[in-house]
């Protein structure tokens, strides 16, 4: 944090400089489906990534009129800019000095853009700090926990689930009788006492499959949600699923884990086939990669899996321990073409 006192002919600008990072984050049980205020229509757990992250820095000129420009890796982004002048004005109820200055915002990710890594999730959750960082600033420091909880609270009216990936580990979003504390305004960590060792280090490699412009947006994929005739009960059986998720990440009962990770992955996506109307964002490449993990894993009963997000990518999951080398080299030479350009960005969660 600087702040800087500029000379401006006959009065003074103070500028605020900011720095922060926020990881990415992959969900297992999925959020899809919200209602007014970004408040989700189900509970969801994620695990936050290692290495997918946005580095934002955001300048704050107190006191000239509200503008926010951004840059995204050094070039403007008129677009982005507009989203996030319209999120400032949204969050002013919580943040009253947020609308007296201007903002020049400068952010870079650390994986490719369009990769379909959530880069809302990391770039929100980077923004956010920033605001708390500034808020600190102006009106006082907040216990480290006080300050993440609003963070996340703010991160997610900018993108629900963006608020899952201010913090490290297994992350709930979403008010569940399954885990204490709980809420639909922010997320809590999973308690790490619950979680079996198995799963505490694990990779997350990417394929990219498709990079470029999703036909759907997930604000789209979202609001289908509204007129879908199976929506009830597809947030009902997401609320009952964290009851076997509990047990599993107990007991480190891999066999349900992927059962049930890869169940939901394509519950998502069976709801966007179902949705009026209907869209994919599967790619041909997409189901090749599936059907070779069933069948490497029928051949070798190691524990390769998947999950997706609103994208056609596949997220690779599988743990650090003794058969990582053999998924690896399987990954290699049999999966990667199916990717474009042999697109792979490979992390890690670790905790
Ligand atoms: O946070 P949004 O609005 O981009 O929605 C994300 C939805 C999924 O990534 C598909 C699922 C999830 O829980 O992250």
């Amino acid at each position: 944090m600087t702040t800087q006192f500029i000379g401006k002919e006959n009065f003074t600008i103070h500028t605020h400089t900011v720095s922060e990072s926020c990881p990415s984050n992959i969900a297992l049980i999925k959020y899809w489906g919200k209602y007014d205020n970004q408040i989700p229509a189900n509970p969801s757990i994620s695990y936050t990534l290692n290495h997918c992250k946005t580095n934002t820095t955001m300048e704050f000129l107190a006191d000239e009129p509200f503008s926010v420009q951004t840059f995204l890796s050094g070039n403007e982004e008129v677009k982005f800019a507009e989203k996030i002048e319209k999120y400032f004005k949204n969050i002013e109820q919580y943040l009253p000095w947020i609308l007296k200055g201007k903002y020049i915002i400068r952010t870079e990710n650390t994986f490719p853009h369009s990769s379909g890594i959530a880069s809302s999730a990391s770039g929100f959750g980077a923004i956010a700090k920033c605001l708390m960082a500034l808020d600190e600033t102006f009106t006082g420091k907040n216990s480290e926990e006080e300050s993440l909880r609003k963070a996340s609270f703010l991160a997610r009216l900018g993108s629900g689930s963006a608020c899952r990936s201010l913090y490290n580990g297994l992350i709930v979003w979403g008010e569940t009788e399954e885990v204490q504390g709980s809420s639909d305004l922010f997320a809590v960590p999973y308690p790490e006492t619950e979680i079996h060792e198995v799963f505490k280090n694990f990779n997350d490699w990417v394929l990219l499959i498709h990079e470029g412009q999703k036909s759907v947006s997930s604000t789209v994929g979202h609001g289908l949600m509204n007129t879908n005739p199976y929506a009830e009960r597809r947030f009902q059986e997401a609320r009952e699923n964290f009851i076997p998720m509990k047990e599993i990440l107990k007991s480190g009962d891999m066999e349900r884990f992927i059962k049930l990770v890869e169940h939901e992955a394509l519950t998502l996506h069976a709801m966007m086939m179902m949705s009026d109307p209907a869209f994919i964002l599967m790619k041909t490449g997409t189901l090749e990669v599936i059907n070779k993990i069933w069948d490497f894993r029928r051949e070798t009963g190691l524990p390769l899996f998947f999950t997706l997000d609103a994208g056609a990518n596949v997220h690779l999951l599988f743990p650090s321990d003794a058969s990582e080398e053999q998924i690896k080299t399987f990954i290699e030479a049999e999966l990667l073409q199916h990717t474009q350009k042999n697109g792979v960005v490979k992390d890690v969660m670790k905790f």
